[in-house]
């Protein structure tokens, strides 16, 4: 049993053994678009962020990681329920702006921020930008200074503590990310030596695609206590602070969906706790593939069937150029599958052990190796699920020149 195909499957209504998606059946809307496609229903988007919003402190303000998924009507569906946004680029930042969402719900993370990019997110006035070493303070300050503006800044700590069982970390040890939570101190002491930056607050984030509860809560204890250790070197109180997130969804076999009302329990005691140490603080959490992956499919169709010396290979019209993560070429050491299925046999009697392969000359590009799947022929179409975070964006399309795989939203039904 593949229990994050169990978990992503309430999502989705199959009717016949067939998929449907917003009301139609897959099959049928792929014969309208065409494949490879990547398919985003909004339905199931709105479904998680409800979710998320139900489970966390009223108080706690979401951002959608633009990283996860920048389609503009991805985005502009988060910033119409409310959401922030996290952004990582100019390219990004412009995203977000043209989605309408407002400066003030910006916030800006990223190791190696461009002089361009510095005076982008000065220009347009957002939230904070989030900074991630002295250097980069320098020259923030001196492009507000030549802008004659002031910059919201907060600064990125990389905290001593890691976040355990994630899939990615970023904090913890020596990083790209963040300032070394020692060296924050000796740079709070100091602000007024940025005169154009303006102070409000901290950033942590420090991993991401965890599916531990606990150890999400830990993390977050670990946040305050971090914080609340620098408030006395604090050129002001901190006016916002970003907790990051690391929220997860299940991909693997073997894989539970992460228990995300006791991470919003545990922080609505957390912040009953410490209010009096942040009474003008705003909370943020952001998160990208929470809110999105499993709001997006991969459909690519079966080209051809063959059989090598025992084994059978399903190759299909797409694979790692277009869902470079379902390869297990993203941040995976042990190659495990993410849920796929045939889209118009998603059970039967009938099963066989495959090769799902991906079109490119080179034995890493496949879906999944020795999986069970009903027998299929040539013409079948087959999804990944879990592909609406880090799909499209996140792969090499231009890798030996293939068509870009289709782009197709679902809108949510009011
Ligand atoms: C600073 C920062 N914020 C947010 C995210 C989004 O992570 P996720 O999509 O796993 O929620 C990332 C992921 O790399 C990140 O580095």
């Amino acid at each position: 049993m593949h229990k994050a195909l169990d978990s992503v499957l309430k999502y989705y209504e199959v009717q016949n053994n067939r998929i449907r998606v917003g009301g139609q059946f897959l099959s049928d809307i792929v014969t309208e678009s065409g494949s490879p496609l990547y398919l985003y229903d909004l339905n199931i988007a709105g479904m998680k962020y409800r979710k998320l919003r139900d489970s966390l402190p009223d108080e706690v303000e979401i951002h959608y990681a633009i990283k996860a998924n920048p389609h503009p009507e991805i985005v502009t569906f988060f910033k119409d329920l409310g959401c922030g946004v996290d952004v990582a680029s100019e390219g990004e930042l412009d995203v977000a702006l043209r989605a309408g969402v407002a400066a003030n719900k910006i916030g800006f993370a990223g190791p190696g921020k461009s002089p361009s990019e510095l005076e982008a997110a000065c220009a347009a006035g957002i939230d904070s930008l989030n900074v991630e070493s002295e250097e980069e303070l320098n020259q923030a300050n001196a492009i507000a200074e030549r802008l004659g503006m002031k910059l919201n800044i907060a600064l990125r700590i990389n905290p001593a503590y890691e976040l355990v069982a994630s899939g990615m970390r970023m904090g913890g040890g020596p990083k790209v990310f963040g300032i070394d939570e020692e060296q924050i101190p000796a740079i709070l002491q100091k602000f007024d030596r940025w005169p154009n930056l303006n102070f409000v607050g901290f950033h942590v984030f420090a991993g991401s695609q965890n599916l531990n509860h606990q150890s999400i809560i830990t993390a977050l204890e670990q946040a305050f206590s971090l914080i609340e250790g620098l408030l006395p070197d604090c050129p002001s109180p901190p006016a916002m602070i970003n907790l990051g997130g690391g929220f997860g969804i299940p991909y693997f076999a073997t894989d539970e969906e992460l228990d995300i009302q006791s991470v919003g329990t545990a922080l609505q005691t957390l912040l009953q706790q410490k209010r009096s140490l942040f009474p003008q603080t705003r909370f943020v959490l952001e998160t990208g593939r929470y809110l999105i992956g499993e709001a997006g499919l991969y459909i690519a169709k079966i080209l051809y069937r063959k059989e090598s010396r025992g084994e059978v290979f399903l190759v299909l019209n797409g694979g790692m150029n277009h869902q470079l993560a379902a390869s297990g070429n993203l941040g995976q050491i042990i190659k495990k599958p993410y849920p796929i299925a045939l889209i118009d046999r998603i059970e039967a009697p009938e099963t066989e052990t495959v090769n799902v392969a991906g079109p490119l000359c080179t034995p890493i590009d496949t879906f999944g190796k020795k999986v069970e799947l009903p027998v299929s022929k040539a013409g079948d179409l087959l999804v990944v699920f879990c592909s609406g975070a880090y799909g499209y964006t996140s792969s090499p399309l231009k890798f030996l020149g293939h068509a870009n795989p289709l782009e197709k939203v679902l809108p949510a039904n009011q």
